[in-house]
């Protein structure tokens, strides 16, 4: 961004001010070929003012610029091509990243405001979907991009552990179940019980009758029911937490659904207080006429509270727990009119910090270009894909490098990794098929090729031993420019992942810059002896520094040796 200014300014003072120092920021662009140099400015915008044409004017321009800071500066046709000092800016660059480490990009946008993420929050008793995976993964690496940028993130994870599905789940164990089975294999069998469930209430739609009572019973409080639904809610947590440990990532909150048990009365209350409650049909609904909504349904007809009642409960919790600057939601697309109404109603309430409430969507994963549902059982476990990516892992490392010392780890580092960083590659919107073959491959763009890479230079600066980094020169060659160039961009692109809510902003990043040190290193010597030495390799101890916290903000471990 810096070095944009300093073009800027030269044009600016080659101008005698004609133009404001924001406009040409703006018009300034980035050549799509290094033999147009770094930067370019158009001369267009000059045109009117000169009474001239562009072509013209940019020689001109070139004739008042002075060079400092600039290898050269040249008119081709219309445009100013500016190309930088390459050894001046390449030292300034290596310089910060070695003296910063992994603070590199470090920035202060959040002023330490807290920011609530509700992510995750799978549902009690079922397994946990690849969906719910996408939540757990993009809202993790929004806690640390949000936390790299300032900001004081709080994870919360909103368990599924209330609702109807819950009456469903005590008819069906009632009908179908056995204690013994569901202790054995609590997860698989629970969710068998709800998939049969699913399939014979076709016939029987009594039984969904039957459901409801049973959740109208756990709302209040009968015996029986709570037993039931502790025992089920204790046996999914151990499981979901299984799965969390092995992803490396944990929550500050496990407040469900349930814990606002007792927090929608006063919801209920306020709504009426402000005449926002209208019956229909034996139901209580708010009104959303006017943000051309449907109606968000409080309460059933027999009394009982619905999803969005207690995401209610939850937002205004969440306000008077931790007075935050945003409010973020890692939940699916197709909740999207969940939550446009969810905001309307809280700005009906009168809240206005519900302008600070952002649904973060996100797409689909498909298999083999089927969409998943769990109640129709076809659903990819999770547990079981993390364990398949692993043992893909294994595989590779064993004909790669089978001398590797402790193998077993990296493997689990690696396999893991490459789940995560496949989800996060893709624009969060974009809905992608899941392929275990092409998500674990070691080349093309999947993070096992961002770990290779890093390790990479890992092995390169265990081969050069003990350097100093004290008397670093500048580099101005072709090769490694576009490394230091793609470095120094780092700062830039957490800004924007952090105000995008897009980790695959980073992830994109680490893979350019991968490429960009591959290619290096398949064009330079690096450890040959010459005055350049010691600077190529902090060069490529910036880029092991910079790959490795790209993968840290992305939730992805980056062993040293692979
Ligand atoms: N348990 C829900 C589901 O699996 C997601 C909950 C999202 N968070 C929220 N506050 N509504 O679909």
């Amino acid at each position: 961004m810096e070095q944009k200014q300093l073009v800027a300014q030269a044009i600016v003072a080659a101008t005698d001010g004609q133009l404001s120092l924001e406009d040409v920021v703006a018009k300034i662009e980035v050549p799509k070929s290094y033999d147009l140099g770094d930067y370019a400015f158009p001369a267009f915008a000059l045109a009117k003012i000169y009474h001239k044409a562009p072509q013209q004017i940019a020689p001109e321009l070139v004739e008042k610029i002075s060079l400092d800071g600039f290898d050269k500066v040249e008119a081709v046709g219309p445009y100013v091509n500016f190309f930088l000092d390459k050894k001046a800016f390449s030292l300034e660059v290596l310089q910060e990243v070695i003296d910063q480490q992994a603070n590199y990009g470090d920035q202060d946008l959040g002023h330490a405001g807290n920011v609530p993420i509700d992510m995750s929050s799978p549902n009690i008793a079922k397994p946990m979907s690849m969906g719910h995976l996408r939540s757990t993964v993009i809202g993790n690496s929004l806690a640390e991009l949000l936390k790299k940028a300032n900001y004081n993130p709080i994870k919360i994870n909103h368990l599924g552990d209330w609702g109807t599905q819950f009456g469903k789940l005590i008819e069906a164990y009632k009908l179908w179940g056995s204690e013994e089975e569901v202790k054995k294999d609590p997860i698989n069998t629970l969710l068998k019980y709800y998939v049969h469930f699913h399939q014979v209430d076709q016939e029987q739609p009594e039984l969904d009758d039957e459901a409801r009572a049973w959740f109208k019973k756990l709302e209040d409080g009968d015996e029986e029911a709570i037993n039931l639904w502790t025992w089920f809610r204790e046996e999914s947590l151990k499981f979901f937490k299984g799965i969390y440990a092995k992803l490396g990532i944990d929550f500050d909150s496990y407040n469900g659904e349930s814990f606002y048990n007792d927090k929608m009365d006063e919801i209920v209350e306020i709504l009426q207080d402000k005449g926002l409650l209208q019956e229909s049909r034996g139901a209580e609904i708010v009104d959303l006429e006017k943000y051309n909504l449907n109606p968000a349904l409080i309460k059933k007809t027999d009394g009982t509270t619905l999803y969005i009642t207690r995401d209610l409960a939850a937002a205004l919790y969440r306000f008077r727990t931790y007075n935050f600057v945003q409010s973020l939601y890692v939940v699916g697309n197709e909740q999207t009119n969940h939550f446009n109404q969810l905001k309307a109603v809280l700005k009906e309430m009168g809240y206005d910090w519900s302008d600070e409430i952002h649904h973060i969507p996100f797409g689909l994963i498909t298999s083999g270009g089927k969409k998943l549902s769990t109640r129709r059982g076809n659903v990819i476990l999770l547990e079981e894909v993390l364990n398949d990516a692993v043992e893909l892992a294994q595989k590779q490392i064993a004909e790669k490098n089978p001398d590797l010392p402790n193998k077993d780890e990296v493997a689990e580092e690696v396999g893991v990794g490459a789940v995560i960083f496949h989800d996060l590659k893709n624009d969060r919107l974009n809905n992608f098929d899941f392929n275990l073959e092409e998500v674990v491959r070691f080349e093309g763009e999947t993070g096992p090729y961002v770990q290779y890479s890093h390790a990479r230079a890992m092995s390169i600066l265990r081969k050069a031993g003990d350097v100093s980094f004290d008397q670093l020169v500048g580099l101005n060659d072709e090769e490694s420019w576009e490394v230091i160039r793609q470095l120094s961009n780092f700062p830039a692109m957490i800004k924007r992942a952090v105000e995008e809510y897009e980790p695959s902003v980073i992830a994109k990043y680490a893979i350019h810059l991968s490429k960009s040190f591959n290619k290096y290193y398949a064009h330079t010597k690096v450890l040959t002896d010459d005055e350049q030495k010691n600077t190529r390799l902090a060069m490529v101890a910036s880029v092991a520094t910079v790959l490795k916290e790209s993968l840290r903000l992305l939730g992805v471990k980056a062993p040293d040796e692979m």
